[in-house]
């Protein structure tokens, strides 16, 4: 175990993600529930979550991801899916129900057509709509907040109970192949992957941007440029120094070349999500 478990107060101050995990089993149950208590946008609760226990599905993941993470075998997978399908499914089957009982309370009389209420016409007239509501921009990024926030919940409750996990939003670097991989229905789309497990490693925390550029009082952060220069030139250096001295993996690097190389990265794979979204039923323009 790390020390993340000996000051379980301040697990969310202490972060790191974690990549190497020992053969030790975790409470699998306790770890969905974290991510099923997560607060949800509307309460509508838009997102599944698939436990990888097949190993070749995890194989299948792992060359998907191309993450070294998954080239390991301990730890538990985890893929949280955006899922408005459910919800689609729960409305069309409520309405339906809904219009059938209305139905049948005017059938057999003379007035039968006059007398269906409003709100049974409604009900058969929506039952068979499409679901704008639950497939637009609206709906799927509900579906990604709390899809999002199940997973931050699960690597909460893992980090402040001794264990430790990454994220792996690398799994879209084939999206289509995963939502064939996970027979993923329409109204549906896998947005991170999630490994959590008994830490193999202790890293060392990685520095984050100074609050003085990530921070602002009711507003951006009003920095002049001189102020702001000097802000990125010292987090360059505290980052130079942090690749430089850390435990393992130790290189030159600073924040500044890290945000040049994303920039000059080949990100086409990732350029059809857009297609691949509207493939799935979400209309996303
Ligand atoms: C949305 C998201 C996707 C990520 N995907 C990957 C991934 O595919 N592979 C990986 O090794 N780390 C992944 N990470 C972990 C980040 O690399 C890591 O959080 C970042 O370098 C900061 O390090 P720290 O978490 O130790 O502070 C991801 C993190 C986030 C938030």
């Amino acid at each position: 175990m790390t020390d993340m478990s000996r000051q379980p107060g301040e697990t969310a101050l202490r972060h790191r993600t974690i990549r190497r995990f020992k053969p030790e089993p975790v409470d699998v149950g306790t770890l969905e529930n974290a991510a099923r208590a997560a607060a949800s946008s509307e309460y509508l609760q838009s997102f599944t979550l698939i436990h990888v226990t097949d190993p070749d599905l995890w194989h299948a993941i792992a060359a998907v991801s191309g993450s070294a993470v998954l080239q390991q075998e301990n730890g538990e997978l985890f893929v949280f899916v955006v899922d408005t399908d459910r919800d689609i499914r729960i409305a069309r089957r409520a309405l339906a129900k809904q219009a059938a009982a209305g139905k049948a309370k005017t059938a057999g009389s003379a007035d039968a057509i006059r007398n269906v209420s409003r709100e049974t016409m409604l009900a058969d007239a929506l039952s068979n709509a499409p679901m704008h509501a639950f497939t637009n921009w609206n709906a799927f990024l509900a579906g990604v907040f709390d899809a999002t926030l199940a997973a931050q919940n699960m690597l909460g409750y893992a980090e402040a109970n001794g264990m430790g996990g990454c994220y792996l939003g690398s799994i879209l670097n084939d999206a289509r192949r995963l939502i064939d991989l996970l027979r993923l229905p329409k109204h549906t789309f896998p947005i991170l992957g999630l490994i959590i497990g008994v830490p193999d490693d202790e890293p060392g925390q990685k520095p984050r941007v100074p609050s003085s550029l990530s921070v602002g009082e009711n507003g951006y952060p009003a920095v002049d440029e001189e102020k702001w220069n000097e802000a990125v030139d010292a987090y360059d250096r505290t980052v130079a120094a942090y690749y430089s001295t850390r435990g393992s993996n130790t290189r030159a690097d600073t924040f500044s070349a890290l945000v040049v190389r994303h920039l000059a990265s080949d990100q086409h794979h990732r350029d059809d999500i857009g297609a691949i979204l509207r493939e799935q039923g979400f209309e996303v323009e």
